[in-house]
């Protein structure tokens, strides 16, 4: 067989959707073109408005009394602790019956299948987003970056959020340059520094698949053509971005909470054996992963408060999900 009929393979450099350029007439046209995609609609504004109620109170959980409709509790004191003032991962929330609910609905399943032509995949446990405007005591600044390593060429994951509030030019949420994974492997064909950012990883770290650029690696993306564009939405909207993408998010500037599920699926056949083992005991201890479904699974820790592990911390979600076999297969605990 010619080399290039073969099925591509995870980290071979290799996009791992060969697209050969043919049209859908759908968001799928989108994501070919630009890297990133809006599909309209995955969930119903009933759904979106379920998931943010739970997620709501999912934070009042904790008893640290945060009151959604009390701005003075929107303290870090009052809330569980977060990565980014409104990511949570930490206290096996990943695992929570409704996070699971959202991952499983039909047309989120559905989606995913349809960008990898497969519906055996692999679903990231990664986490939701609930940031809070005008939260005082939050120190913000942009932080462009990619979700993949500089050492993986090609397309290598798509990842996604699921989005539950109306998200506006002037709410937080996500801010994304269209266009830039077609030109990621061209910038990292040079020797590229990660930008002098609080959240850059130390060398050597777990967060592997984590580059933050610098204000001139912005310009020259800028200069071939790309921007960097707040992306808006609507309650049940999905979007998609190639791991290439560099993205971020703003603060929220309007009077709306914003709130967001992370969900990323790629094909179970991409996971090397001791990577679906690895996600199998992470799903049987109710840990966090990364973005990455089906590679760079890694043990996120604990949450810190001042330097110490929260007490909060728990080992195990407040609801559990619903065992499914489906479930299952997606989170890796059972084969295909
Ligand atoms: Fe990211």
């Amino acid at each position: 067989m010619a080399p290039h009929a073969e099925e591509p393979k995870p980290d071979s450099g290799v996009d791992l959707i060969q697209h050969d350029g043919s049209k859908y007439g759908d968001w799928r046209d989108d994501f070919h073109r630009d890297g990133s995609a809006i599909v309209k609609g995955v969930i119903t504004p009933e759904r979106a408005e379920y998931y943010k109620k739970k997620q709501i109170e999912w934070l009042q959980s904790f008893k640290r009394g945060f009151d959604p409709n009390d701005e003075s509790t929107w303290t870090q004191d009052h809330l569980p602790v977060s990565f980014k003032g409104g990511m949570y991962f930490a206290y096996s929330s990943t695992h929570e019956k409704f996070v699971w609910e959202a991952r499983t609905e039909p047309k989120v399943i559905d989606t995913f299948s349809k960008l990898w032509g497969t519906e055996e995949l692999l679903c990231s446990f990664d986490g939701m987003n609930i940031t809070l405007p005008r939260q005082k005591d939050l120190t913000w600044s942009p932080w462009p970056h990619t979700d993949q390593s500089p050492h993986r060429k090609g397309m290598q994951c798509v990842q996604g959020l699921l989005n539950y509030q109306p998200n506006g030019p002037n709410d937080g949420g996500l801010i994304l340059m269209k266009g830039s994974s077609k030109l990621f492997d061209e910038f990292f064909r040079e020797n590229r520094e990660q930008a002098d950012h609080d959240d850059k990883p130390p060398e050597d770290e777990n967060f592997k698949d984590l580059f933050i650029f610098k204000e001139e690696d912005v310009k020259w993306f800028e200069e071939r053509g790309c921007k960097l564009e707040k992306i808006c939405l609507e309650p049940g909207d999905l979007v998609l971005w190639d791991s290439r993408t560099m993205h971020y998010a703003c603060f929220p500037q309007g009077d709306k909470i914003r709130h967001v599920q992370y969900i990323c699926m790629t094909p179970a056949k991409f996971a090397k054996k001791e990577d679906y083992e690895l996600k199998a005991k992470m799903f049987n201890t109710w840990q966090g992963t990364t973005h990455w479904p089906h590679c760079n699974i890694r043990v996120q820790g604990p949450p810190m408060r001042n330097g110490q592990v929260c007490s909060q911390n728990r080992s195990e979600p407040l609801e559990k999900p619903l065992i499914t076999d489906r479930l299952l297969q997606l989170a890796g605990a059972k084969a295909y």
